[in-house]
């Protein structure tokens, strides 16, 4: 069964980077030069040693307040955190890791089994591009639902190879169970009611977006990933081949994050800033790519459950704190989203009141 959901919006058709990538031409076309020479993606980034928080999970369950205070001024001030000890298996990881890999790897013509179809962002392709004149990322990505079952479509999941498949169940599950856990501690910390997060989340939307960078030969000049919040409840990345090149935007500035082995950086998305009623940020972020290498990640994002509504939680609506956000069906929110332009954080700004 496929449900009234089934296609979120689409995305229009455009080049595959890694197939252009393999023309080994010294220059990029015009649609993905966003950045001149004297002006390049690398004049605003932070040379500081100002870096990302990080969070022991471990700490939290040992009900450490020194931990859950600085879990609490991460989300506030950084809407991201690396996250060490969190219980997820090194093999689960490492599975996943290899086999987006082979995925990508695969030639074209296999891949191509799993391209988007029209009017619907999920699949082999690109999102957010709704114009032939908008700039294209210099990437590729996969993105598919996992999670709840029945929103999973026929011809993605259930016709990937089978060792990938299990990749994915297993990754899937132990993903849903970490982020559940995280945006309890959140409720704890906020004094939201934990139920809150329960009623949109337990049930909610789990996707996965696997991005593929490959190299470039101008890449000063083109975005892997243009600036963007993420429009999910919690978002949870890797670096798949221990590339970098996630960039966070604070205080005006782009700050690199350096991932630490086995942790996850877990970003807070623009239905938690809603949620959390505007105590929790989300946060601007982008990536890079560059000359030599492929660079290979994986999203995992939870939303609210499709059927429901998503406003700030009525405990974090006071006299003092108005609230900041209308409040809006999650499948209209989605629809909406997919329909424009991943442009910074202009979509979270037309939900405020
Ligand atoms: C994303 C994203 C960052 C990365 O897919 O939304 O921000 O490092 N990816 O690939
Ligand atoms: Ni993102």
């Amino acid at each position: 069964m496929e449900s009234t959901f089934s296609k979120l919006g689409g995305s229009l058709v455009v080049p595959n980077v890694q197939e252009l990538a393999k023309e080994k031409s010294t220059t990029v076309p015009k649609r993905y030069v966003r950045f001149e020479e004297n002006d390049s993606i690398l004049s605003n980034v932070s040379s500081s040693s100002s870096e990302v928080p990080v969070i022991d999970m471990l700490k939290l369950d040992g009900d450490s307040l020194e931990e859950f205070g600085k879990l609490h001024d991460a989300c506030r001030q950084w809407g991201f955190f690396q996250l060490i000890n969190h219980g997820v298996g090194s093999q689960v990881v490492e599975n996943m890791k290899l086999e987006i890999q082979e995925f990508f790897h695969m030639p074209i013509e296999e891949k191509k089994k799993f391209n988007q179809e029209d009017g619907d962002v999920e699949g082999y392709g690109q999102a957010f591009v709704v114009s032939e004149d908008q700039k294209l990322d210099w990437a590729d990505m996969f993105y598919i639902i996992t999670s709840l079952t029945y929103l999973r479509k026929n011809h993605l999941i259930p016709k990937l190879p089978h060792k990938f498949r299990d990749a994915i169940e297993a990754y899937s599950e132990d993903l849903k169970t970490l982020a559940m856990k995280i945006l309890r501690l959140m409720a704890r910390v906020l004094k939201m009611k934990e139920e809150d997060m329960n009623i949109l989340f337990e049930e909610g939307m789990q996707s996965m977006r696997m991005n593929y960078y490959p190299p470039c030969p101008q890449p000063d000049l083109v975005t892997g990933l243009c600036p963007h919040s993420d429009a999910v409840g919690l978002a949870i990345l890797i670096q798949v081949n221990k590339i970098e090149g996630l960039h966070v935007k604070k205080d005006g500035v782009w700050i690199p994050v350096v991932p630490l082995p086995d942790a996850f950086v877990v970003n807070i998305g623009d239905i938690l800033e809603i949620v959390t009623n505007g105590a929790y940020r989300s946060t601007e972020h982008r990536t890079v790519v560059n000359k030599e290498q492929e660079r290979l990640s994986v999203v995992t994002f939870l939303s609210p459950k499709m059927e429901g509504y998503l406003g700030p939680a009525p405990r974090l609506v006071t006299a003092e704190t108005p609230a900041k956000f209308k409040r809006i069906g999650v499948s209209d929110y989605f629809k909406g989203l997919f329909a424009r332009e991943l442009v910074g954080k202009s979509y979270l700004d037309s939900m405020r009141t």
